[in-house]
């Protein structure tokens, strides 16, 4: 694909209207097309004046029939079906030298049978994750591309100029081949449910455990979001803790109701973790969690049976900034782990410094860390492992008696942390040269003849046990 004379895009939803106003801001003409007619007429409206270089058609077959070649369709509906449906539309309706950019939450398995069937058919296929929600979607948001590099370079002028900028450089890049960028952007997604739970988890202790108002915390999350926490999410905490319900005049996080949504890519990345022979304690944890917090009623019920007692904490504050810092980077550390196993399995070459730069700005694990992150990565990475690179190492060393002490201090008071303890589980895994597997392998020597492998040498050893 030479240059993008024009550019389409379908499905004017949260994403998809962001997104297009975004592009019509940074001066590029643009079609549109939404399921729902009527939407894309609202959408024009909305433009306001952007609306001079914006067309507007009835349907996706009516937009891809009037774009002059060749053309660049980006599609922002939900995954699954309705994307299948639309490639299936536009392959009748596309010439060699258009593409077809899937923008949406897509399982990067279907972007892999898509590529082989859209460019079996002589046209190009994009693989696009974008995050950031809607205010990076209209703003800058992070954008990892998969797909062929050349295909790329056409479309790359748009993605660099609509993405999100860390010291004047795009969040955005070509990252691999066919499913590649998707699945970055699953694993980006896992890493954030991680994220997420263990604030949230900090978050209960302190309430819960210590007493602090919901105010008292978020003043805290402002507060750490000037240090070594700095990020999104840490900042968009500190505000929601301090917001104020209108009705009630109580806080606001009272009156949300504790069961948590999921749309699957934190499922795909545990999932897809475990398929590579990975664990990532932390991210499956956090799905875990949210699969938990839906069994609203078994848990109301479970507090009338089981009673068991909810103790008081007492710990210094810093203890819950030290822990979060420790888990956060045991939770990066995991997700970086999952994108090593899946780029040698995939032969993607992941360029993992590159990823952690693109993740600086807009999306929304951005963080203070990931500078150091690319930094590490660029740097001197023992058995490639980010926990062993030299500036990891020392802060996990100075961060994770406070993991341990927040960690003990809520299991002894019955607070569940199972974020934090799967991190902790798993950092204290990796710094055993010699584990508890031993006996494992003894076991299932003696009920499955599996054989071990005898610390002196030879491999497919069995034990006494029959003798
Ligand atoms: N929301 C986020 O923060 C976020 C962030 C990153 C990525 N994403 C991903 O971006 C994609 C779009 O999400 P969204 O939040 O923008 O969703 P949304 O607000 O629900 O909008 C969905 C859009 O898709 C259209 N659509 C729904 N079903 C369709 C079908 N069967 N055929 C054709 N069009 C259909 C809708 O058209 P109608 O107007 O006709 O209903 C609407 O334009 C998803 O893959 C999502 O996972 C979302």
């Amino acid at each position: 694909m030479a240059d993008l004379a024009t550019l389409g895009l379908y499905g004017l939803g949260t994403m998809g209207s962001a997104l297009a106003l975004n592009i019509l801001d940074n001066g590029f003409a643009l079609h549109v097309a939404n399921r729902t007619a009527t939407v894309t007429n609202e959408f024009v409206e909305e433009a306001g004046p952007l609306a001079a270089k914006l067309s507007a058609h009835d349907s996706l077959e009516a937009m891809a029939r009037a774009m002059p070649k060749p053309r660049a369709i980006i599609l922002m509906v939900p995954a699954g079906g309705p994307v299948d449906s639309a490639i299936e539309e536009l392959c009748a309706i596309l010439e060699p030298g258009d593409a077809i950019i899937d923008a949406g939450n897509t399982d990067f398995h279907d972007t892999r049978r898509r590529t082989a069937l859209v460019e079996g058919r002589g046209l190009t296929f994009i693989g696009m994750g974008v995050s950031g929600g809607e205010e990076g979607a209209r703003n800058g948001p992070s954008i990892m591309v998969g797909g062929t590099p050349a295909a790329f370079e056409g479309i790359r002028p748009v993605i660099e100029a609509i993405s999100a900028k860390f010291n004047g450089e795009p969040c955005a890049d070509h990252l691999g081949p066919d499913g590649a960028g998707h699945f970055v952007k699953t694993v980006h997604n896992g890493i954030e449910y991680a994220d997420m739970q263990m604030i949230a988890e900090a978050y209960g202790l302190m309430r819960y455990g210590q007493g602090m108002t919901p105010a008292a915390i978020g003043a805290q999350f402002e507060a750490w979001d000037k240090g070594a926490l700095k990020s999104y999410l840490v900042e968009i905490s500190g505000i929601v803790l301090q917001a104020v319900d209108k009705q009630t005049g109580g806080p606001a996080v009272d009156v949300i109701v504790d069961r948590a949504g999921q749309k699957g890519t934190g499922r795909w990345t545990a999932i897809e973790a475990l398929k590579l022979g990975q664990s990532a304690s932390a991210i499956e944890a956090a799905v875990g969690a949210r699969s938990w917090s839906a069994e609203k009623s078994t848990r109301v019920l479970g507090e009338s049976i089981l009673k068991t007692p909810l103790l008081s904490v007492d710990l210094a504050v810093e203890d819950y900034e030290n822990a979060l810092l420790a888990a956060r980077i045991i939770a990066y550390a995991q997700g970086f782990r999952i994108l090593a196993a899946a780029s040698d399995e995939y032969q993607w070459n992941l360029d993992f410094a590159r990823i952690a730069e693109i993740w600086r700005a807009g999306c929304i694990i951005r963080s203070a860390l990931l500078d150091d992150i690319s930094a590490a990565f660029r740097g001197e990475l023992p058995a490639g492992q980010l926990v062993f690179a030299p500036a990891f190492a020392e802060r996990l060393q100075a961060a994770l008696p406070a993991l341990r002490r927040v960690t003990a201090a809520a299991i002894t008071g019955g607070h569940p942390v199972p974020a934090f303890s799967a991190a902790l589980a798993w950092i204290d895994s990796m710094a055993r040269g010699r584990g508890t597997t031993d006996l494992v392998q003894a076991q299932r020597d003696f009920f499955g003849m599996h054989g071990f492998e005898r610390i002196d040498g030879p491999a497919g050893c069995h034990g006494p046990w029959w003798d």
